[in-house]
């Protein structure tokens, strides 16, 4: 029995996902058929006309059955690129999103002239940034997670990709002696609780809940990892941490203390996006 062309199986694919309500519907048909073939998007222009094997066919019907159910396209091809670097993600992380590389970015600057500089990076996830931090920079960084199963992750991004990072299991920084860090970064989750029921069922059904949700008002892990911060980091030492919707406000309270220098960045949307702070 002939199988479907590739061409005719994108088409397909597009029709049910735009059925289903799924948005990208084409890119993600290519993305899922080409995870089946073993190939890059471009292949499947160049083999338009090719048929599928029985076992592709079967591969890419039950990604798109998966993608229909709500599940994000990255946990089935098992890839996220985050600073120009593939990374394995499945449903033990957080898909890195590209909002945080501007905190890898504010993190380079400051690491630019401090080749000795002792940075740790604070709910490390899939490792993104750590394991971006360490390449970029050519240094050990030291990574935690309060979740065995993400540090599982972490450390193999790591190793495939070649970057020195110790990671360790820590509630926040909790684990850290007192003023030994120079910088430390940090994605926190910061979700309120109360946003659950509006959140996009891809992200609120799938991804790990203790990467996203901060206690009722969002904002409950920043006040512990600032109040810890302030112990681990050293005098003269910097916070950068990355900014939920509307916590802004919320977080530079809690700084306005122990803290000075406060710098923002805003993201390509123009919502601010990265909080940085001086220990005073
Ligand atoms: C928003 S995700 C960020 C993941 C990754 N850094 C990134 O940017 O893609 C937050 C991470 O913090 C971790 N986390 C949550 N609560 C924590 C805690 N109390 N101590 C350490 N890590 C925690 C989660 O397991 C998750 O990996």
């Amino acid at each position: 029995m002939p199988f479907l062309t590739i061409q005719s199986a994108v088409e397909q694919g597009t029709a049910l996902l735009e059925e289903g309500g799924v948005g990208a519907p084409r890119l993600t048909a290519e993305v899922l058929l080409g995870h089946a073939l073993h190939s890059e998007r471009a292949y499947l222009y160049a083999h338009a006309r090719d048929e599928l094997t029985e076992l592709q066919w079967i591969h890419y019907g039950r990604y798109l059955n998966d993608r229909l159910k709500g599940k994000p396209t990255q946990y089935i091809t098992r890839k996220q690129e985050f600073y120009g670097r593939e990374f394995y993600v499945d449903e033990r992380v957080l898909i890195p999103r590209p909002e945080t590389e501007h905190l890898v970015e504010a993190a380079l600057e400051f690491l630019r002239d401090q080749p000795q500089a002792r940075v740790l990076d604070v709910g490390t996830g899939s490792g993104a940034i750590a394991v971006t931090l360490a390449l970029e920079t050519g240094r050990r960084v030291f990574a935690s997670d309060i979740s065995a199963a993400a540090l599982e992750v972490a450390s193999s991004n790591a190793r495939k990709l070649g970057a020195e990072v110790a990671f360790f299991e820590s509630d926040l920084a909790e684990a850290i002696a007192p003023g030994s860090i120079d910088l430390l970064v940090s994605n926190p989750p910061y979700v309120p609780g109360a946003d659950q029921a509006n959140m996009q069922r891809e992200v609120r059904d799938w991804e790990p809940h203790v990467a996203l949700f901060a206690g009722d008002s969002g904002l409950e892990i920043y006040r512990r990892l600032i109040d810890q911060a302030l112990g681990a980091i050293r005098s003269g030492g910097h916070l950068l941490m990355e900014l939920g919707f509307q916590s802004l406000e919320g977080v530079e309270t809690m700084l306005a203390s122990d803290w000075v220098d406060l710098a923002v960045t805003s993201d390509l949307a123009g919502w601010p996006r990265v909080i940085c702070a001086t220990r005073r």
